[in-house]
């Protein structure tokens, strides 16, 4: 997809076939720790990784109209996502043909064309240039030439998700397939979109994952979400490109329901989570800074949002997210430190507790020996 191809083979980090074995959980080693801090990986990881697979954007219901549009950073690339005249939804890159420009620097919007912000090009919609002021002594230039680029969108249960380069990605129908059964009675379309909260954290993506992806390190850092979740009955199940963890809910006054409900934490490779509890949804995606940095997304969605769930339930919920999100953040920063050091390379996993972990990093073996036998064969 990419038409500047500049990664080449030498600058992929030196593995090997030894280094992709895909050992059962019970006898494996964690992946090494050059994998999470070596700065080589941070570009394979953003080509081979997130532009071939389906990035989360936002809300379905924050591109209601006609002309209502949405930008975002997805693997690195500024996209915009825009409902058109005839009431769909398209992405582009936020990228215009002049010079580069963008046709929008604001979070979101609405706009009859997409103008851009540098020297006033205009497209439609549908991502055809339009308007191009003073270029008429311009020679041998054809505005059908100059069309925005357009990216692939999918829309599932009220989530607006793309893919830079599909030709080598999973089918979007394949990597959510079973989600909805399994929740069910719940549907998450039904649920409406309240707001984004952001977290930088000083640490590699895949440490933020590997944190995300066990229930191992509940009781000594978030000592609070005891008292919500079962821990004991805490499960993990494992799909093609998705894990899922899963944990009855306590009674008690935290107002997330009763042991009749459940928690599912749902991990979709390589950096999406949706943490579905009773009436809430919050989706998180977890964008790469660079090898020792990344940012978290936090979209919060709720089954009502009244005056009286904003100052109750809905204040409670974000208030205690940003306090788990907080213990999160400072454990994982640790983590990169000590992962960074001269003190570790990998480590072992709890057979009880880390499957989701272990899956997690079977499917990074798995990009890395693919990303390897394609620049090999150049
Ligand atoms: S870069 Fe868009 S009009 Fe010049
Ligand atoms: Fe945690």
């Amino acid at each position: 997809m990419p038409t500047h191809d500049a990664f080449i083979a030498t600058d992929f980090p030196d593995l090997t076939d030894a280094h992709f074995v895909e050992d059962a959980l019970a006898v494996s080693k964690t992946i090494p720790s050059a994998w999470y801090v070596h700065p080589a990986y941070h570009e394979v990881d953003r080509r081979y990784i997130f532009e071939r697979s389906w990035q989360y954007v936002c809300a379905s219901d924050q591109l209601k109209n006609p002309g209502d549009h949405v930008t975002d950073m997805v693997a690195g690339n500024p996209i915009i996502v825009v409902r058109n005249k005839e009431n769909r939804l398209s992405a582009f890159y936020n990228v215009c043909k002049h010079r580069g420009g963008p046709l929008s620097m604001d979070a979101c919007g609405h706009e009859k064309v997409l103008q851009c912000k540098y020297h006033g090009w205009t497209y439609l919609l549908d991502g055809s240039l339009r308007g191009v002021p003073r270029f008429d002594r311009t020679e041998l230039f054809d505005k059908k030439d100059f069309g925005l680029t357009p990216i692939a969108i999918e829309e599932w249960q009220g989530m607006v998700f793309v893919c830079l380069d599909p030709a080598h990605a999973p089918l979007f129908e394949h990597v959510i397939k079973g989600i909805e059964e399994r929740i069910a009675p719940t549907q998450l379309g039904t649920l409406q979109f309240h707001k984004r909260d952001n977290y930088a954290v000083k640490a590699n993506w895949k440490v933020y994952v590997d944190n995300y992806l066990e229930g191992y390190h509940i009781p000594l850092v978030h000592p609070d979400l005891i008292s919500v979740l079962d821990f004991r009955s805490y499960q993990t199940e494992t799909n093609d490109f998705y894990s899922l963890q899963f944990s009855p809910i306590k009674d008690g006054e935290h107002g997330y329901g009763s042991s009749a409900d459940h928690a599912f934490y749902y991990f979709i490779f390589p950096n999406m989570m949706l943490n579905i509890l009773p009436g809430r949804l919050q989706v998180n995606r977890v964008d790469a800074q660079d090898n020792k940095a990344c940012n978290t997304v936090f979209d919060y969605y709720y089954s009502s949002i009244t005056p009286a769930d904003l100052e109750g339930r809905i204040k409670a919920d974000l208030a205690f997210s940003d306090q788990v999100q907080q213990e999160d953040v400072e454990i994982c920063e640790y983590v990169h430190r000590g992962l960074a050091s001269n003190a570790y390379d990998q480590g072992r996993f709890s057979y009880d507790l880390e499957g989701g972990v272990h899956h997690f990093q079977i499917l990074l073996k798995r990009a890395y020996k693919a990303c390897k036998k394609e620049l090999d064969a150049r």
